[in-house]
């Protein structure tokens, strides 16, 4: 499946799932704009394939530096053929913990970002007929957790993922998400040495629960991120893909 000649924005690409996304969408040929709070600048150096590579810091959660970012890539690419929502923040925001000031800064991050990216390439996406736009959500909307702002924030964007494949449909765009299980990134080391339990033992109980008892890796999430991103996926949109190992599966 290749993708030269398209231009991928991806956001949270610094490490973790959105580095994978990098790797993969690279290895197929894509230009990759990566997008990080932190400087992607080392972790673009890393990444090998055909296309152009671009790092470019951004705190996605300031509508401001989103312009400029939007604005950069058009200058540069003329527009933005895949778009990856992929960053996040996730907070202790368990109702002894969240506030409203944490609870805002969540839905800014992990929201609204893609309603402000979509805006900015969507129009270019339709004047090419084709596009693709792959939100990063969260298996966490189906199980038991109280992160009340975080797991509001992913319920989110599973329904603004299924808003805009209704709003798209006719233009050759397709709008999906991909809900991981449990990864053990660098994000999710941070929290559970700053909140929860151990990492090993929050790992025990979910690959317990799933029917692939293996822990996930980015490039679980990354080889489904190829095919919704390729042409002969482009009769699906509006889908939330649980890539967990059967984690979420009805039943569990
Ligand atoms: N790791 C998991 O178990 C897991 C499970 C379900 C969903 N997810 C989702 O997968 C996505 C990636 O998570 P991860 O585990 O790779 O996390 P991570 O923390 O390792 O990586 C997230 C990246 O986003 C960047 N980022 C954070 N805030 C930002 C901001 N304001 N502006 C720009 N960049 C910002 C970080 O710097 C980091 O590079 C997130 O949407 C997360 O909610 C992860």
């Amino acid at each position: 499946m290749s993708l030269d000649g398209k231009t991928a924005v991806v956001t949270g690409a610094a490490r973790g799932i959105g580095y994978a996304y990098c790797q993969r969408l690279a290895a197929d040929g894509a230009n990759v704009v990566a997008v990080d709070i932190d400087d992607p600048g080392d972790a673009v150096k890393k990444l090998t394939g055909g296309g152009d590579k671009l790092g470019l810091a951004c705190d996605i959660g300031d509508p401001s530096q989103v312009e400029a970012v939007t604005a950069a890539v058009l200058d540069r690419y003329g527009r933005c053929d895949i778009l990856v929502n992929n960053a996040a923040i996730f907070p202790l925001t368990d109702i002894d913990h969240v506030t409203i000031e944490l609870w805002r800064e969540v839905q800014a991050v992990n929201v609204e970002p893609i309603l402000l990216f979509a805006r900015a390439f969507v129009p270019g996406m339709r004047a090419a007929g084709w596009g693709r736009i792959v939100n990063t959500g969260s298996g966490i909307t189906l199980l038991q957790n109280r992160d009340l702002a975080y797991l509001t924030s992913k319920g989110t964007v599973h329904a603004l993922t299924r808003a805009l494949a209704n709003e798209f449909g006719e233009d050759g765009i397709t709008v999906n998400a991909i809900a991981p299980g449990l990864v053990p990134t660098e994000g999710f080391l941070t929290r559970v040495r700053t909140g929860g339990p151990a990492a090993d033992e929050v790992f025990a109980r979910v690959t317990a629960l799933q029917t692939i008892r293996r822990r996930s890796v980015p490039a679980d999430l990354a080889d489904a991120l190829a095919f919704l991103v390729s042409d002969e996926a482009g009769f699906i949109t509006g889908q939330i893909l649980h890539v967990d190992g059967g984690l979420t599966r009805t039943g569990a």
